[in-house]
């Protein structure tokens, strides 16, 4: 067990596979037990331990078979007929069975080591799908990408960075809204307001959003123009050239609006918007429909579903295709077409019954299993408001809704004046100033949004995501910068010591810092499973945290432990790099 090849990734895992052996022979006839192995919380109670002993025993008495006294015993049994392995060092039972695991740290620092060697992507998680798709930032064409849309931006991009860390092949979807009646005033509007359609671009058009509004405004105050507009959106749909032109150009006025965000947060994205699956439609509501699943009512065509007291309505009593149409399509083709286990949909929970009716007519249509774990699965990823200063949804002093790009520069120029008022403009390049400000700004914008869970609303507040104190981006990455700056200062070659050092995790604090560092794997394959970033974001403070309460106690130049503690410094930052990496956060190096 646990030989040299399996001393990567998920302590956890490896554990439950020693104890699995544990169990087997232990309880040689219950052939389904699954082991239960969790971190410890406190620190007395070991690093890890294994809590089958009181479920198994009241299995046992269940079926009238008595060999143990009680729960306690079977732990002791349970750890009696543990296998030899070199990753503990000692256990003990306590309370009512619980084995308790002490890794031994000759283990956890060969670990260590192993993976300053072979790189942290050796700790990546393995899971056992191959193909996601995350749905995330979709946008509406012609209207404001609002904050909302942000927090879609930064939450699916982490969740589609920890899959593809973890090897899934990610389908990262920007499923914009690019089709829809409202596309008919736009058109009208358009081509009023430019009788020579081909001269039309960004500039001209100017604001889209105002655009839009005015555009609204005929809608509403002209019955003729409305009627020229309900036209519009049928000659769209027929796919008549001057129409589908006039609609592919406002969507790349958009999409270029889009892009411009994106490319500040170094977010990919590939757009199939709303309209991609408009020609699957009609055939998927068929399927439906033979089925026996869609019914008429009031004029439409909808599904029936238990549990929700309005039906899902496929076909709208006009005839025409709504957001449910287009998402039942949308998920057809990503199960059918795509392939995809694992499809993912990251939106406000003001759309969680929206989601919830989709997902349960896939499943009562066939195309998912019932059971709620079994692949292939869907998730809908929901968030909370982002809140101003006053506790109110978002805005600026104008009341207008907040450009993203604007937020965007100020926590760029926010924390550059920071750098400038430390002078750094004196030794550092612009383009460094630049680069720093840039990756302190957009992090903690970030961060800010991360480490809540996600489904609690957050109050957007530079001065506090700004603060080099207390649990933002900027403290981490200054902290990491620091740990940087001290392997530069011995003066050694990191590259070298990993090479011919030895590592030991002989000091409290040491073994500490070990400990976190080993759990990595497991963390980031429970952030990503549960799709909850802000486990990542605790466990990234919490490895600051420890890392600073090491230095502080344990001196590393100049020590006679020097290379050992260099060595833990370096797979820290590792790590924490890492972190960063999947919280789609650029890293610094110095401060
Ligand atoms: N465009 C929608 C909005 O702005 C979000 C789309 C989410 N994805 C989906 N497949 N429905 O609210």
């Amino acid at each position: 067990m646990a030989n040299d090849e399996e001393n990567v990734g998920n302590v956890k895992k490896l554990l439950a596979r020693v104890f699995e052996l544990s169990l087997q022979a232990t309880v040689p006839d219950e052939t389904d037990v699954e082991p239960i192995v969790t971190a410890s919380t406190v620190g007395r109670f070991g690093d890890y331990q294994c809590n089958n002993a009181m479920g198994l025993f009241s299995k046992l008495k269940g079926k009238g078979g008595g060999q143990f006294r009680g729960p306690p015993a079977v732990g002791q049994a349970i750890m009696k007929n543990l296998p030899q392995t070199e990753m503990i060092e000692s256990c003990f039972v306590a309370g009512p069975g619980f084995v308790n695991v002490v890794l031994s740290n000759k283990w956890m620092a060969k670990s260590i080591l192993k993976m300053l060697l072979d790189g942290i992507d050796t700790w990546a998680p393995k899971l056992s799908i191959k193909r996601a798709v995350v749905d995330f930032s979709s946008p509406n064409i012609a209207k404001e990408m609002h904050v909302g849309h942000l927090r879609s931006t930064i939450i699916g991009d982490t969740i589609a960075r920890m899959l593809e860390f973890s090897h899934v092949d990610v389908l990262r979807r920007n499923h914009v809204g690019d089709w829809g009646t409202q596309f008919g005033m736009l058109i009208e509007h358009l081509f009023e307001k430019f009788p020579n359609i081909e001269a039309v671009n960004e500039t001209a058009i100017g604001d889209l959003q105002a655009f839009y509004k005015a555009s609204k405004q005929r809608f509403d105050d002209d019955s003729e123009f409305k009627e020229r507009a309900q036209k519009a959106v049928v000659r769209l749909q027929g796919g008549e050239k001057r129409y589908r032109d006039a609609w592919a150009q406002i969507c790349a006025i958009s999409r270029r609006e889009f892009d411009s965000v994106y490319k500040r947060l170094k977010v990919e994205l590939e757009e199939k918007g709303e309209s991609f699956y408009n020609p699957f439609i009609p055939s998927v509501i068929e399927g439906l429909t033979n089925q026996g699943l869609v019914e008429e009512s009031e004029g439409a065509r909808v599904i029936f579903l238990e549990g929700f007291n309005i039906p899902l309505i496929v076909v709208k009593s006009d005839g025409g295709y709504n957001y449910a149409s287009t998402d039942l399509t949308a998920l057809w083709y990503r199960l059918n077409e795509e392939k995809a286990e694992w499809i993912i949909y990251v939106t406000d929970v003001g759309q969680q019954q929206h989601f919830e009716m989709v997902f349960k007519a896939a499943k009562i249509a066939g195309w998912l299993p019932t059971e709620a774990n079994k692949y292939p699965r869907t998730s809908h990823v929901g968030f909370g408001l982002v809140l101003g200063e006053d506790g109110k949804r978002f805005r600026t002093r104008s009341t207008e809704v907040v450009r993203l790009v604007d937020l965007l520069d100020e926590a760029k120029s926010r924390s550059k004046a920071v750098l400038e008022e430390r002078e750094k403009d004196k030794d550092w390049t612009k383009e460094e100033i630049d680069q720093t400000a840039e990756a302190v700004g957009y992090g903690a914008v970030k961060y800010a949004d991360l480490k809540n869970n996600r489904l609690t609303n957050y109050t957007f507040n530079f001065d506090q995501m700004l603060s080099d104190k207390g649990n933002t981006a900027v403290y981490l990455l200054y902290a990491h910068a620091r740990i940087c700056s001290i392997i530069r200062k011995s003066g050694k070659d990191v590259e070298e010591l990993k090479k011919t050092g030895v590592l030991s995790l002989e000091h409290q604090d040491e073994r500490v810092l070990g400990l976190h560092l080993l759990r990595f794997s497991e963390i980031v394959e429970e952030a990503c499973t549960n799709l909850l970033p802000n486990i990542l974001c605790e466990y990234l403070y919490n490895l600051s945290e420890n890392f600073s309460k090491f230095y502080s106690n344990c001196q590393v130049i100049g020590s006679a432990e020097e290379t050992s503690r260099l060595l833990l410094c370096e797979a820290t930052a590792m790590v924490m790099r890492k972190c960063f990496f999947l919280l789609g956060i650029t890293p610094v190096y110095k401060i």
